[in-house]
């Protein structure tokens, strides 16, 4: 009965660390004022920090990895909306919601994104 629930551990287990390698990137990939999609969020490297947003843009869902990126500040390549990459706010529309704003914690030469 102990054999079994210790398998069970284990294949949970097993299953939250692929989860949590999915928020996983290497610092180095993602050089000061670029960008990086790392799941479903895009990492973007502000100088003496890393921030981190959902993918895509709240307005018509279009793909922020592929925005322009200048200081902290990222251009949705659709409509032009632009969004603080840290805190996530609004800064030009169309859109009118913010993005999720995750942290980002580094370790050595790897980053993770908490996105719970
Ligand atoms: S989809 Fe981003 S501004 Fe429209």
């Amino acid at each position: 009965m102990e054999i079994e629930s210790q398998l069970v551990d284990t294949a949970t287990a097993s299953i939250q660390s692929e989860a949590g390698n999915g928020n996983q990137f290497h610092i180095k990939d993602v050089s000061v004022e670029r960008s990086l999609l790392v799941g479903d969020t895009v990492v973007f490297n502000v100088g003496e920090r890393f921030c981190a947003t959902q993918a895509k843009c709240p307005h018509k869902q279009g793909p922020l990895n592929e925005g322009g990126f200048d200081g902290s500040i990222v251009t949705c390549p659709w409509h032009g909306s632009q969004f603080d990459v840290c805190s996530g706010a609004v800064l030009r529309g169309p859109a009118v919601e913010p993005l999720k704003a995750y942290k980002v914690v580094v370790e050595g030469e790897t980053g993770h994104v908490e996105t719970v």
